[in-house]
């Protein structure tokens, strides 16, 4: 399970396969113990290094391979307490339960702790991390370039930008996400860091309170997310032109240099294919935690990642493709934080720019009517357009977008 989210992790950081791979020993010698725990494996229980205890999980239950009862640290035939619990860890007790809800008769299960240590450290920090990382840079780049002004000065005359429908589905979008954002880092970060603040009686109505906000005010974002990508996704499609953007980093550190770009230019492509590929992610996996076993798919996504050997690529060996229902919340939980936490990186950049980080930019988003200095300074191709289907179009009949 540790392997698992360290993957995941590593995978959404992008960092090296050999700083999470470490291998299982091959089959020790137990001869000295008669099978049983050796020295090595307490040592390595202790350096919290895998250990190969098959031999613990094989026998199970097996009253043949148990010391008999009459050696001085002999089990009861086979069938002592140690066997009992072994049985429940490795899943092969005979386990009836009176609830028929997946994972009932799982009343053992590893990955837990796991889980919870991920949850509890690199989830918290990292990404805790990350997001002042992100305002840090924005600091600098604001100490270093200045708020990014109209060169030619504010032209006085507008050009429609966004039309009503598309601001609405912007701020919806927007306006889900930021609750959605809050409420998640005071569920994430609550325990111990606002519980010291404000006392768990006030924890306490205000983690309720943030829950209930969270999981209802998700519909209003997944809507939104369908909005905003089928309005604008023809318009975010990629373009040769993209790389030029992209190779002068859209003119945005040098005064001067501003590259032709069309509707979107290639730093707005890639904010809304963020959104969309890492809104859709963490839409799927928030569902799956809104309704509790019902939707597992971690399994099945690691099947399909096996056959294309994906885990190779990044020096790990296969990755389970045998879940219990509980390691699936688990995986659930931990992959929707890492995709939050990419998500409010990338978001803070944007409301930045989007805000008070550049002159005339908030008003595309605020009337829909932008200043066309700026838009020919940002989105030259898109005012040329513009310009050309109003005067195609017959006279009296409003301007195309
Ligand atoms: C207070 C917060 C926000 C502000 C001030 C803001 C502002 C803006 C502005 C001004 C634009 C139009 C840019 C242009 O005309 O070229 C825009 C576009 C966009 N916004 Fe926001 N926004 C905010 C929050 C969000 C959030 C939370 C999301 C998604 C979760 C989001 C997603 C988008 C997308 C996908 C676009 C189109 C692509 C782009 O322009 O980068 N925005 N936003």
């Amino acid at each position: 399970m540790i392997r698992i989210l360290l993957l995941t992790l590593a995978l959404s950081l992008g960092l090296p396969a050999g700083l999470t791979a470490q291998e299982t020993p091959p089959d020790p010698d137990r001869s000295a113990t008669g099978g049983a725990q050796t020295l090595e494996d307490i040592l390595r229980r202790q350096q919290g290094l895998p250990i190969d205890d098959r031999f613990r999980r094989d026998a199970t239950g097996d009253p043949s391979v148990a010391a008999p009862s009459t050696d001085q640290l002999g089990t009861l035939g086979g069938a002592s307490d140690p066997e009992l619990w072994r049985a429940l860890r490795y899943g092969t007790a005979d386990v009836t339960a009176s609830t028929s809800t997946p994972g009932a008769t799982l009343l053992m299960q590893d990955s837990g702790a796991a889980w919870l240590e991920f949850r509890e450290g690199p989830l918290r920090t990292w990404g805790g991390y990350a997001v002042l990382g992100m305002l840090g840079l924005l600091i600098l780049f604001r100490l270093l370039r200045g708020k990014i002004m109209i060169e030619a000065g504010p032209a006085g005359t507008t050009i429609e930008r966004f039309k009503p429908i598309e601001r609405f589905s912007h701020w919806l979008l927007a306006g889900s996400f930021i609750l959605l954002a809050i409420t998640g880092l005071i569920v994430i970060f609550g325990r111990n860091g606002l519980i010291d603040w404000i006392g768990k009686d006030a924890y306490a109505n205000l983690a309720q309170v943030s829950k209930w906000v969270h999981n209802n005010v998700a519909w209003a974002f997944m809507l939104a997310l369908i909005l905003v990508f089928v309005l604008w996704v023809l318009r975010n499609l990629p373009h040769y032109r993209d790389l030029v953007w992209l190779a002068k980093a859209g003119g945005l550190f040098s005064k001067h240099s501003h590259p032709p770009a069309g509707k979107f230019n290639a730093g707005q492509k890639l904010i809304f294919w963020s959104v969309i590929l890492l809104g859709v992610s963490v839409s799927a996996s928030g569902l799956a935690l809104l309704f509790p076993f019902e939707l597992p798919m971690f399994a099945k996504t690691f099947v399909a990642l096996n056959q294309i050997g994906a885990p190779g690529w990044i020096g790990m060996d296969p990755l389970p493709e045998q879940l219990t229902p509980h390691a699936e919340m688990q995986l659930a939980q931990a992959w929707h934080g890492i995709v939050a936490f990419a998500m409010i990186v990338i978001i803070i950049a944007h409301i930045y720019i989007g805000s008070v980080g550049m002159e005339g930019a908030f008003d595309a988003m605020g009337d829909g009517q932008v200043d066309l200095n700026w838009a020919k300074e940002h989105h030259s191709l898109w005012v040329e357009e513009v310009q050309a289907d109003a005067k195609a179009a017959p006279k009296g009949a409003t301007p195309a977008e």
